[in-house]
């Protein structure tokens, strides 16, 4: 039994309960098989928690009335209970910090309807981001959601998070195409906001406040998403640059001077070039000379146009500095120039060395060089090395810390605070942001209280409470304890 911090403990899932949860969910719907109840209770965040949190069971819905009625029973019986995508969350937003019940939505799996003339694909939320693109495009439409995670996460996950990903630049994060949504409150009352339409300001805006709620407000049980016109034609361009001030006025530039706005606009820095070379045991071009690489993708309905955006921002690079300009059409060179992106992630996730921390720092893009040219002191005060890299039009930089000396878990856990005190620090005085786009889940619940003051925090809680008074819904996360 797990306690509640500063009220009434919560309740233990007894055998009893997860007969009750049988009965509504069918014998296959529930399980408390230990191995499964570990499987479903940890994410993708790196370096682990300090210690387990362990769900006591885990549910599998298929129907909206079956998460209505689960959720009824844990508000009545006061379970927490922490809803579930495919488990790719960096933040630790699906872990069951207070035990009790991990929701998978899983089973609702169905795209249910692509409506060409409104433009809408309506999807349960435990279908794989991947698929809903590849079923708008056979329609010869776009979702323009695309999170890096998109061939292993789930929609649903991605709303709850407001994932961000690639094309955020142009397209905007996942929130920007949720036109609607069905979502089950805590005490098991289900809600609809938004449908296909485009407009609507009936009452406050639910849909976005929902969207990056982190599964702490209402269980989504359904989504209509907002399609585009496909993009037929698509180019990519890599450019060694000598430093990361370099990177940032080219940014600035093709946006200002060439007025093209990027589908993506990518960075990474030398040390994670060089990792990417060890790693994969591959050479980049220029790695000797350049401090960042930038992933300039361009996309469009035809080629002639594409190819002259490719040649003015050709133009640009090559009067400002950059070392060179690789810039390719076909599938494969574009694909060649992506492997280094994605290896660049890849490395850390099998990489064996100890991890101070795994950073989703968000600031205005002009203070970029600022923030990047002080990484080195800060890094150097913690007796840590780092690599960076991410959403460089965004101001989102994935920032990985490791320790420069052998450290035993403790004294990591107790650095690893320490250096991120110190980085946020400079983060909010920049105009930045705790995280862009992995959410603050368990992860960074302490450290909010360094970006909102009391007031906002308050509101957060007031939020909360107005939607999930019994604090039953994925408790734990956003805000450090009351
Ligand atoms: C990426 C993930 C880690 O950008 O957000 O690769
Ligand atoms: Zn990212």
């Amino acid at each position: 039994m797990s306690d509640r911090p500063g009220r009434t403990a919560y309740a233990p899932v007894t055998e009893m309960v997860v007969r009750d949860l049988e009965a509504i969910l069918g014998a296959s719907g529930v399980t408390v098989d230990e191995d499964k109840r570990m499987a479903y209770s940890a994410d993708e965040t790196l370096p682990r928690f300090e210690r387990d949190y362990p769900a006591d069971a885990v549910c599998f819905p298929e129907t909206t009335e079956q998460v209505s009625a689960v959720m009824r029973y844990a508000n009545l019986n006061l379970i927490p209970v922490t809803p579930r995508g495919a488990g790719t969350g960096l933040s630790g937003g699906a872990v069951p910090a207070h035990g009790g019940i991990v929701l998978s939505l899983e089973r609702m799996n169905r795209i249910i309807e692509i409506d060409a003339v409104n433009r809408t694909l309506t999807t349960e939320p435990g279908v794989i981001t991947s698929e809903i693109t590849r079923a708008a495009r056979e329609r010869g439409l776009f979702y323009a959601g695309d999170p890096c995670s998109g061939d292993i996460s789930f929609i649903g996950g991605n709303v709850a998070e407001n994932a961000g990903g690639n094309k955020v630049i142009k397209y905007g994060a996942t929130g920007q195409h949720v036109l609607g949504l069905e979502a089950v409150l805590p005490d098991g009352r289900v809600v609809e906001f938004g449908g296909k339409r485009r407009k609507d300001v009936t009452g406050y805006d639910f849909i976005h406040l929902i969207t990056g709620s982190e599964g702490t407000l209402a269980v989504v049980t359904r989504i209509i998403l907002n399609l585009l016109p496909l993009p037929r034609r698509v180019t990519d361009l890599l450019v060694p640059v000598p430093d990361i001030g370099s990177a940032v006025r080219l940014v600035s530039l093709v946006m200002t001077e060439g007025g093209i706005v990027p589908s993506s606009v990518e960075f990474m820095d030398r040390q994670s070039i060089l990792n990417v070379e060890k790693y994969a045991g591959m050479k980049v071009p220029f790695s000797e000379d350049a401090g960042a690489y930038l992933i300039i993708q361009l996309d469009g309905m035809d080629r002639s146009s594409l190819w002259r955006d490719a040649e003015r921002i050709g133009d640009i690079c090559a009067g400002n500095g950059a070392l060179e300009v690789f810039v390719a059409e076909d599938r494969s060179s574009r694909d060649r120039i992506w492997r280094i992106r994605r290896l660049v992630a890849e490395e850390e996730w099998t990489g064996s060395m100890p991890l101070l921390s795994k950073e989703d720092i968000v600031v205005p893009c002009g203070a970029i060089p600022d923030f990047m040219n002080e990484l080195p002191t800060i890094a150097r005060r913690h007796r840590a090395t780092y690599n960076a890299y991410g959403h460089i039009a965004d101001g989102n930089i994935h920032l990985t810390l490791f320790p420069e000396d052998a450290a035993g878990p403790e004294d990591l856990h107790d650095r690893s605070d320490r250096l991120r005190r110190d980085l946020y620090s400079r983060v909010e005085s920049l105009g930045g942001a705790l995280s862009g786009e992995h959410g603050v889940g368990l992860k960074r619940a302490a450290y909010t209280p360094m970006f909102l003051n009391e007031a906002g925090i308050d509101l957060i809680r007031s939020v909360k409470r107005a939607f999930d008074p019994n604090n039953i819904l994925n408790p734990g996360k956003i805000v450090p304890h009351a």
